[in-house]
C-alpha cells in the first residue's frame, strides 16, 4: 500500500486515472477491462486481490486460482505503464476479517444476493476500500457481473465516491460461454456442452416482447429439468435499474434475463439484454 501511494505521487496526470479492480487468475474478460482502461486514461491501476469476505465458504476461497506471474504478464502485454496493486489480507482488514454492511435498495436480495449471503456487502467494503486507496476518477466492472456492477454504481451513490464507473460488455469463449476463471474447473467436453447457457439466454431473448415472461422462465426451467449434466439455480428477468422481477405486463424500461447454472459443481452465471 504505501509503494503503491509513492506511485501514484509520481504521476503527473493524478485526475485522470482509471482503477481495474480484479481478483486476479486473469483471461481476455479482464483483458477487454485493461484495454478500454487504458484507451480512457493517462493512468491505470489494476488490483489484484482476492477478497475473502464476499466469499460464502472457506473452501471456495481455499480453491481460488492463484496465477500471479501469468497475470502480470497478460497485463505487461497489453501496456508496460500499467500499476498492479496486490495487497495483503493485512493491508486491507485491521482486525476483523468482516465486511460493513451497507444499504443497497434492494439491489442485493435478488438473484446472486439471495443465494450468496453477504456476498454484496464483501464486495461494497473490498470496493469502497480500493477506492479510497487509490481514488480513481474511473473505475471498470464487467457486465458478466451484472448485479455487481449496479451495486457499485449505487455504492458510488450512498457513500458520494466521485467515480465514474464503466460498465463493459461480456467477453465470451468461441462457442458462446461467458469467461470465468472457474471455466478452468471444467472438462472440455463440459465446457463445449456448457454453450447450453447462452443458447438458452439468446432463446428467451427472442422469445421476449412475443412471450408472457412467465411463459420464458418455465420454458428456460424445462431445458435444464431433463439435463443430467445442469442444475439451474435461477432464472430471472428484471428490470435493469432495480433488478425487481418483472411481473406479467412488460413496461416499457429496459429488461435483462440472469441465470446461475451448476455445471459439473461448479456454478456459472450469464446475463443478456432482452430490450
Ligand atoms: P473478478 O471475478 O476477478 O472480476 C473482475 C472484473 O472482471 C469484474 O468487473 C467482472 O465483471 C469482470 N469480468 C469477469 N469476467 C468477464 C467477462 N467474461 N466479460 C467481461 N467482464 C468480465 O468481480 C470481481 O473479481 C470481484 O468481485 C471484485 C469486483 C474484484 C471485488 O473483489
Amino acid at each position: 500500500k504505501t509503494k503503491l501511494t509513492e506511485e501514484l505521487k509520481k504521476l503527473k496526470h493524478k485526475l485522470d486515472l482509471g482503477l481495474v479492480p480484479t481478483m486476479g487468475a486473469l483471461h481476455n474478460g479482464h483483458a477487454s477491462l485493461i484495454k478500454k482502461a487504458v484507451e480512457q486514461n493517462n493512468n491505470v491501476v489494476v488490483s489484484i486481490f482476492v477478497n475473502p469476505t464476499q466469499f460464502n465458504n472457506k473452501e471456495d476461497l481455499d480453491k481460488y486460482p492463484k496465477t500471479l506471474d501469468a497475470d502480470i504478464k497478460l497485463i505487461s502485454e497489453i501496456s508496460n505503464d500499467i500499476i498492479v496493486f496486490t495487497p495483503e489480507v493485512s493491508e486491507i482488514y485491521q482486525e476483523n476479517i468482516v465486511p460493513k454492511t451497507y444499504d443497497f435498495d434492494g439491489l442485493d436480495k435478488v438473484m446472486e444476493g439471495e443465494f450468496r449471503d453477504d456476498h454484496f456487502n464483501g464486495v461494497g467494503t473490498i470496493v469502497e476500500e480500493l477506492f479510497k486507496i487509490v481514488q480513481p476518477s474511473k473505475a471498470y466492472f464487467g457486465e458478466k457481473d451484472f448485479q455487481q456492477l449496479r451495486i457499485i454504481q449505487k455504492l458510488t451513490e450512498i457513500q458520494h465516491i466521485p467515480v465514474e464507473i464503466i460498465g463493459c460488455e461480456i467477453v465470451r469463449e468461441g462457442h458462446g460461454l461467458a469467461m470465468s476463471s472457474r471455466n478452468e474447473r471444467l472438462s472440455k467436453n463440459t465446457r463445449q456442452k456448457a454453450a447450453l447457457i447462452y443458447e438458452t439466454l439468446k432463446t428467451a431473448k427472442n422469445k421476449f416482447g412475443t412471450e408472457n415472461a412467465l411463459i420464458i422462465k418455465d420454458w428456460v426451467n424445462d431445458q435444464f429439468k431433463n439435463n443430467k449434466d445442469f442444475k439451474l439455480e435461477y432464472f430471472d428477468i428484471t428490470d435493469v435499474e432495480t433488478l425487481t422481477p418483472i411481473k406479467n405486463k412488460i413496461k416499457s424500461v429496459k429488461y435483462r434475463a440472469f441465470i446461475a447454472v451448476y455445471v459439473e459443481n461448479v456454478r456459472l452465471i450469464d446475463n443478456i439484454a432482452l430490450n
